[in-house]
């Protein structure tokens, strides 16, 4: 890897740039990641699965507000023996890390699809623990400081690979949950995911998704994560990837300033295209060059000297 000021380290991880896919977007096939790739993400992590296939919920899955997207897919995935092929595939085409996002139903869940993913050649692993929306998963662990603790160390004993956890803004502490999975071995945290919501037809009169609820991502939520980044900055000393809303150079710097070594970005891709992660890394470039900084590590956490 060439040099430069946008080179980062996340728990080990190598990336020539900030800039991350984030779960969730185009997170399935090799050709999508390919692509995110060539628009110039520094890494990919593809869309959570777990043990078993699941066909997610019936349509309308996907809402468009005024302010950013409402999803809620219900986790649709092949199950980890199927995508065990597709990691594979991915590692020898793709020249950036490769995290692959899993959930499970028990702590033995999420540690047996860590490691099947950890086999099959994933680089790290993203722990989701706060999908908002799917029962006995996602956020109803990541709620429970017990049941979360526990779902990091088993992950932490199956895999030899970084374990991030992502967690949930829909919580009334999210540094304590933080300082929770640092505890229990997280390698990172990645913040946030997305904020619970809905939204309902007046034609209707009826929620517009099947699921009623969904999770809100998008420009709407930058302020809240960027909050949450800088509270669980204040708490924990693994690196934090900042996730939400992240549309251009200043959204990432803002996320740098907050606490986090790196940013995530999903919903823009749907507006800017795959050449977003080029945009902003190399909008963070010339802010750094601007003002005289040699690497993206000097910004980080900033924002908070007194
Ligand atoms: C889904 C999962 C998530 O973690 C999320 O934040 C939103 C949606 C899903 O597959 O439904």
């Amino acid at each position: 890897m060439k040099r430069n000021r946008l080179n980062v380290n996340i728990a080990g991880l190598q990336l020539a740039n900030p800039t991350i896919l984030a779960s969730g977007i185009l997170g399935y096939s090799v050709a999508t990641l390919q692509s995110i790739v060539e628009g110039g993400a520094g890494a990919v992590i593809t869309k959570s699965v777990g043990l078993k296939p699941r066909q997610g919920y019936a349509n309308p899955t996907v809402v468009q507000t005024k302010c950013g997207l409402i999803n809620a897919m219900g986790l649709p995935n092949p199950g980890i023996d199927e995508f065990v092929n597709e990691i594979r595939e991915a590692k020898t085409v793709l020249d950036v890390p490769l995290i692959v996002s899993v959930y499970g139903f028990s702590e033995e869940e999420y540690a047996l699809a860590a490691k099947k993913a950890a086999g099959a050649g994933a680089d790290a692993l993203e722990l989701n623990v706060s999908c908002p929306h799917v029962k006995e998963t996602g956020s109803e662990i990541g709620q429970n400081s017990e049941i979360l603790a526990e779902v990091v160390r088993k992950a932490k004993a199956a895999v030899s690979k970084p374990v991030f956890v992502k967690l949930a803004p829909n919580v009334t502490d999210i540094a304590e949950i933080a300082e929770t999975a640092a505890r229990a071995g997280a390698d990172a945290i990645t913040a946030i995911n997305t904020v619970k919501a809905m939204a309902i037809d007046a034609e209707t009169a009826m929620p517009i998704l099947s699921n009623k609820k969904g999770g809100l991502s998008g420009q709407a939520i930058k302020p809240i994560a960027v909050r949450c980044v800088y509270e669980v900055y204040e708490r924990v000393k693994i690196p934090i990837i900042g996730c939400g809303g992240v549309t251009d150079w200043r959204d990432a710097v803002e996320f740098l300033l907050a606490g986090a070594s790196a940013v995530q970005i999903g919903t823009a891709i749907a507006t800017k295209g795959p050449n977003v992660f080029k945009t902003v890394s190399s909008g963070v470039n010339t802010y750094l060059k601007r003002k005289g900084f040699r690497s993206v590590k000097e910004i980080v956490g900033l924002s908070h000297r007194n």
